[in-house]
């Protein structure tokens, strides 16, 4: 079994199709982004704190009111049978097992309903969402996942456009393997068929006024790196928010995400989240030193799932459970709640 993340990067690289394989490790333009992200954590050094008498630590959060076990959810991520034949169904199951979030992406190939039933009743599922320029779209898909029993509602708001990518553009590669589809999509028309997702470039705060008002799900904005953006978010009644840059696959040269959080954090009492190239359990911890309330991953979940499916994701999961645990003992903190600021320093590397 791989001993870390990158061993799992490593074995879905020999296993994927290189279409596949970049698509997923890719970024926009020259993917400085893509390489911050991880970069941004590595800078950061930790000072710990010693003889604190913790012989056990416990990594469990709360969510909107749902407990999970370790601060770690699954960011979403478009085309899971990409990965593996089993797709989202395979993910959905490694997450209820964990005992964490899994957000189901809108672009999944497995829809909402599917990936809940897979999941059972032990997993917190969220769905994410592009909101549509047809509101009855948007509406139709919120109804779905609130049928499906999704706990909260993530709206990306990074993506008026698509960022640049160059791999999928020299691989050619643009659309799905003839057959699959983004399954959330389908019977969005009047005669059945599956519409594509579209990005919606004259998104505003009145398209996020009309979907708070859609649903009693709270509803978290993805994709927010401004903190004045995210003053506003909590003043139109968004319930918690997701620093994420996509993981540079938007905007190239936005600020690594690590680097936004505490900003953020500083400004609003609603539960943050961060996403972007948390690799170890150690990037953890510094985000949760930051003020995240947990962190997201999205390509490591790829990369389990592509090199052992289902349970390369169960795998990547309990490493980083592991790491968290290993992380805390050696910083001096026997749970998440006790990870304070001064345990990060930017200044002395
Ligand atoms: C292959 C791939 C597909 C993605 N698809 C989506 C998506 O459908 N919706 C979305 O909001 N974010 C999507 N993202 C962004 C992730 O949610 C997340 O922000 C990013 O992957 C975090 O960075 P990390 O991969 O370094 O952990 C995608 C990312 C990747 C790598």
């Amino acid at each position: 079994m791989p001993f870390s993340i990158r061993e799992f990067e490593a074995l879905a690289r020999d296993r994927l199709p290189r279409y596949v394989y970049d698509f997923m490790a890719g970024g926009a333009d020259d993917e400085v982004t893509v390489r911050a992200n991880e970069n941004a954590f590595a800078r950061l050094r930790l000072l710990p704190r010693v003889l604190r008498g913790r012989p056990k630590r416990d990594l469990g959060i709360t969510l909107f009111g749902d407990e999970i076990t370790m601060p770690v959810v699954l960011s979403p991520t478009a085309f899971h049978r990409l990965a593996d034949p089993e797709g989202e169904l395979a993910t959905a199951r490694a997450a209820a097992r964990a005992g964490t979030v899994m957000i189901a992406s809108m672009a999944s190939t497995a829809s909402i309903g599917d990936i809940a039933k897979a999941g059972g009743a032990d997993l917190a599922l969220w769905f994410q969402a592009y909101i549509q320029s047809d509101t009855g779209i948007t509406r139709t898909l919120v109804r779905r996942a609130e049928d499906a029993g999704c706990r909260a509602l993530v709206v990306t708001v990074d993506s008026p456009v698509f960022g640049w990518r160059e791999r999928d553009h020299r691989n050619g590669f643009h659309h799905l393997p003839v057959g699959w589809h983004c399954e959330n999509m389908r019977d969005l028309t009047g005669d059945g068929g599956v519409l594509d997702i579209e990005m919606v470039a004259d998104l505003s705060w009145d398209h996020i006024d009309q979907l708070v008002a859609m649903t009693d799900l709270p509803v978290v904005l993805k994709g927010v790196l401004h903190p004045d953006d995210a003053v506003t978010a909590v003043d139109h009644g968004v319930r918690g928010l997701l620093v994420s840059n996509h993981g540079g696959r938007q905007l190239d040269t936005a600020i690594a995400t690590i680097d936004a959080v505490a900003d953020i954090a500083a400004v609003v009492d609603v539960p943050v989240l961060v996403d972007g190239g948390v690799r170890r359990g150690t990037d953890v911890v510094k985000a949760l030193a930051f003020g995240a309330r947990a962190v997201g991953v999205g390509r490591p979940v790829l990369w389990g799932l592509a090199a052992r499916g289902e349970d390369g994701v169960t795998e990547v999961l309990e490493l980083l459970r592991a790491e968290i645990d290993r992380a805390l003992a050696l910083t001096g903190c026997a749970s998440a709640h006790e990870v304070a600021r001064d345990l990060v320093r930017e200044d002395r590397c």
